[in-house]
C-alpha cells in the first residue's frame, strides 16, 4: 500500500544519518468536497504512492512529497475536491519543534515533577509516577503491568484518597496507544499530577472510587517518535511483522469485531490491525487491565489527538448500544464544561456515525467487557502538522482536557454510585 515508504524510510534514514529531515518541501493538504467523504479513492490513482503520507484514516488530510506536488492539485481538480495548504514545509516546522524541545529539556530537567512545560519522555513519565509513589505512599501506588515489544517496563499508576477500602468502583484512564499523539500523552500526565497532588481537592473523586491510569499504552511508539523529526508521524507499535513493514495500530488490534471495518490489510499501513487480534504485548496490557476491572470498573477512558471530540461505543459499526442515553449524558456533562471554562466546542458523539465505523478499538472492547461508559477522548489539534501542538500549548490544551474528565468522573460517580458503600 502507499505507506510502505513511509515505514521504509525511518528505517533508512536512521541508518544513514542524512542532515535535514525527511520532510523537508512536503506540504500538508486539507482536503474538502461536496460530493466525496473519503479521499481514499483519490490515492487509488498517484502514480507513485510512496510520495504520499495520510495524516487522518479518512484520508482528508494529507503530506505530499515536493515532487508530486503538480499532479497530485492536478488530480484535486480532476476530481472534485477542494483543498487548503496547512503546511507549506513540514520538515521545517519539524525540525523547529524538535529543536524547541530539546531547548525546553535543557531549561526544564526532570527533577521529581513533570509540568506541562514540554513534552516528557517515556522513562520520565516512568520515574515521575515513581515519584509520586514515594512521595504519597498511602495513596499512590505504582504496579509493573507488562513489558513492551522492545522491553520497556509499562506501568500503571493507581490514586486513591488513602483510607484502604478496598473493592472501590474504577475509572481507568489512558493514553498514548498511538504514537504521534503527543498532547494525549502530556494530558493523561496532567490528570496524574491533579489526582495525587491536589487530592484533597478531588476528595470526591477519590472517595467511592480508585483511578488506575496507564500513562503510555505504546512506549516504543513514542520513544521512537522522539528520536528524530523524521520518525514524528509515526502512529503504530514497534513489532515487525516482515522484512519490510514495522508495527500494528494498537487501536485496530484488539478482539471485538476484529479487522471487520476501518483497517487496512497491509502490514505497511498505518492503520494495519495486526496479523491477529492481540497479537502485540502492549494491547494485551490493556486487555488485562480492561479484564481485571471489568465489574469494579465503570468508565474507560483512552485519549487521542486530534479531533476533538468525546467518542462513545460502537465504534466498529455506526448502530447506537442501548445504552446510547448514558453515554451521551456523560460525554455531554465533559463537553459541557469544557465549553463554559474555555468556549472551546468538544462534539460528542457515537465514533462509528461521528467519525466512520473502525473496529478492533479499545473504548468498544472496555465497553463489551462490562465498562458502562467507555470514551475515547480526542484532543484538539495543534502546530502546522496538527499532531504538534507546540510546547507553549501544553499547558492550555491540557488543563482544558482535565475540565472535561473531571466532569465526566463527577457525572460518573453520580450515575455508577458503589453499591456497597457502607463503612464499617
Ligand atoms: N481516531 C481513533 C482511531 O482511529 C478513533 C477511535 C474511535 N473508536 C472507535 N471504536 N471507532 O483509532
Ligand atoms: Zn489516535
Amino acid at each position: 500500500m502507499k505507506l510502505l515508504w513511509y515505514a521504509m524510510c525511518s528505517l533508512f534514514i536512521a541508518q544513514t544519518e542524512v542532515k535535514g529531515c525527511i520532510y523537508d518541501g512536503f506540504k500538508v493538504y486539507e482536503l474538502t468536497s461536496k460530493i466525496h467523504s473519503s479521499a481514499l479513492d483519490l490515492y487509488r490513482m498517484v502514480k507513485n504512492e510512496s510520495q504520499y503520507v495520510l495524516l487522518s484514516g479518512r484520508g482528508t488530510i494529507v503530506m505530499v512529497h515536493p515532487e508530486a506536488q503538480a499532479e497530485f492539485l492536478h488530480l484535486l481538480e480532476n476530481n472534485q475536491w477542494e483543498h487548503r495548504v496547512l503546511n507549506h514545509d513540514v520538515g521545517l516546522d519539524l525540525s523547529n519543534a524538535f529543536e524547541t524541545n530539546r531547548n525546553l529539556t535543557n531549561l526544564y530537567p526532570y527533577k521529581g515533577h513533570a509540568g506541562t512545560d514540554r513534552y516528557y519522555t517515556f522513562d520520565e513519565i516512568n520515574r515521575y509516577i515513581e515519584d509520586l509513589a514515594q512521595q504519597y505512599p498511602s495513596r499512590v501506588f505504582v504496579k509493573t503491568v507488562g513489558k513492551s515489544y522492545e522491553g520497556r517496563t509499562m506501568k500503571t499508576i493507581r490514586i486513591t484518597n488513602g483510607d484502604g477500602r478496598a473493592k472501590k468502583n474504577v475509572i481507568l484512564m489512558d493514553g498514548g496507544i498511538h504514537a504521534r499523539e503527543w498532547i494525549a500523552h502530556a494530558a493523561v500526565l496532567y490528570a496524574i499530577g491533579e489526582l495525587s497532588n491536589n487530592y484533597q481537592k478531588h476528595a470526591q473523586l477519590l472517595q467511592d472510587y480508585d483511578w488506575v491510569i496507564l500513562p503510555v499504552v505504546n512506549p516504543d511508539g513514542y520513544e521512537f517518535t522522539q528520536l528524530s523529526a523524521d520518525n514524528r508521524f509515526w502512529r503504530k507499535t514497534r513489532q515487525p511483522i516482515n522484512e519490510s513493514c514495522i508495527g500494528t495500530d494498537g487501536n485496530r488490534n484488539f478482539d471485538f469485531h476484529w479487522n471487520e471495518t476501518g483497517a487496512y490489510w497491509d502490514p505497511c499501513s498505518t492503520i494495519y490491525p495486526g496479523p491477529k487480534a492481540f497479537s502485540e504485548p502492549e494491547t494485551i496490557v490493556v486487555r488485562d487491565l480492561i479484564q481485571s476491572l471489568a465489574g469494579r470498573g465503570k468508565m474507560y477512558l483512552t485519549l487521542h489527538s486530534y479531533g476533538q471530540y468525546i467518542l462513545y461505543p460502537y465504534g466498529y459499526t455506526n448502530a447506537l448500544p442501548v445504552t446510547w442515553r448514558d453515554l451521551e449524558e456523560v460525554a455531554r456533562a465533559g463537553a459541557n464544561a469544557i465549553m463554559e471554562a474555555t468556549g472551546t466546542r468538544y462534539k460528542v458523539g457515537c465514533s462509528g456515525s461521528s467519525i466512520y465505523p473502525i473496529a478492533g478499538a479499545s473504548d468498544d472492547y472496555a465497553f463489551n467487557a462490562g465498562f458502562p461508559i467507555s470514551f475515547t477522548m480526542e484532543l484538539p489539534p495543534g502546530g502546522a502538522n496538527k499532531f504538534d501542538p507546540p510546547a507553549s500549548d501544553i499547558d492550555r490544551l491540557v488543563k482544558e482536557a482535565w475540565v472535561g474528565i473531571e466532569a465526566m468522573a463527577r457525572k460518573v460517580i453520580q450515575k455508577y454510585p458503589l453499591k456497597d458503600s457502607t463503612v464499617l
